[in-house]
């Protein structure tokens, strides 16, 4: 079964549930990758923090799968920000993806203590758009007042905008922000992933043991994880849930063959604490400057 694709701002089309491989150890990425690729995915992100670009790119050659036929997305990571860097780190990605032409391009996070060089980067990812080089150009992380920096200081409006979404954390705020310029919101931790990671929080819940989403689940005989996919699919916005383990990236793509009611929407939708799980973007740590980004 196809997965529903969603029109970019600027006509490109990204399938809307792809993978994610953030944490997936370099040694596991490539056979989760193609596995994907096998179970029916066609969107891959990934980013240059990740550390695990040239397995993500070994998944693809591996898979059979033809490059033209899978979205390719990564993140240009803070240390690289600057003109001159974000260029640089073009090349550095491409290069280990094994890959000409990225599908999307995006600031991995607002470096709101080094603004000037976040915004240096943003144009750099301008003139790959321009040249060819990227299909589209985005952000993540990017909260409204973010944006509308952004959006006052340079020219292509990002055609995505990823950032923490889940049930326990909907953000309405940044998704009416960028419903408003045309920016597709896109889900990480799309299945709570951040609530649950040991060490994260001291009585932390996890969003998968929430009774209303098993109620919802169990009506459906799927799983808590497919119905928050379902929601956010439904919802219009693209989702990236992050598994290595072949069950699991079957499961989080069998979300195609049932649909969730409008009240069942809204009651995951009312989930919301407004509490985040991850880092605050707002919050500086110019300790991430530190870590570079290897050449190869
Ligand atoms: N831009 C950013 O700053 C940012 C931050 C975080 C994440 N991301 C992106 O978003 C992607 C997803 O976010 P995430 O990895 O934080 O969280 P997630 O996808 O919501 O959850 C991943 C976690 O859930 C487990 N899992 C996967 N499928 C499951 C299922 N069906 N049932 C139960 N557990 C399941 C995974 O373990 P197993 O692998 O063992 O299945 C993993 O521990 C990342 O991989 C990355 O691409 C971006």
């Amino acid at each position: 079964m196809n997965v529903p694709t969603l029109t970019l701002n600027n006509g490109v089309t990204m399938p809307a549930l792809g993978l994610g491989v953030f944490q997936s150890p370099p040694e596991e990425t490539a056979a989760a990758v193609a596995e994907a690729l096998a179970v029916g995915y066609r969107h891959v992100d990934t980013a240059a923090a990740y550390q695990n670009e040239r397995e993500v790119g070994e998944g693809l050659r591996r898979s059979g799968v033809d490059r033209d036929d899978v979205f390719l997305e990564t993140k240009v990571w803070v240390s690289d920000y600057g003109y001159d860097e974000a260029l640089h780190a073009f090349d550095k990605a491409a290069g280990k993806l094994g890959v000409e032409q990225l599908d999307l391009l995006i600031l991995h996070q607002p470096a709101t203590d080094r603004f000037e060089k976040t915004l240096a980067a943003y144009r750099a990812l301008e003139t790959l758009l321009h040249d060819g080089k990227v299909r589209a150009i985005g952000v993540s992380n990017f909260m409204p007042h973010h944006l509308a920096e952004l959006l006052d200081r340079t020219d292509v409006v990002p055609a995505v905008n990823q950032v923490e979404l889940h049930p326990y954390f909907t953000q309405p705020a940044v998704q009416a922000a960028d419903a408003e310029h045309g920016i597709l919101t896109q889900a990480w931790s799309p299945i709570g992933g951040m609530t649950f990671y040991p060490g994260w929080g001291e009585g932390r819940r996890s969003v998968m043991d929430d009774p209303t989403l098993r109620e919802i689940a169990a009506g459906h005989g799927r799983t808590p994880a497919q119905v928050m996919l379902r929601w956010h699919l439904q919802r219009g916005r693209s989702a990236i849930p992050k598994s290595t383990n072949p069950g699991r990236i079957a499961e989080n793509f069998a979300v195609l063959d049932f649909a969730l009611g409008d009240d069942e929407l809204d009651r995951i939708d009312a989930l919301d604490t407004g509490v985040r799980s991850g880092p605050d973007p707002d919050v500086p740590r110019p300790e991430r400057f530190d870590t570079p980004v290897p050449e190869a």
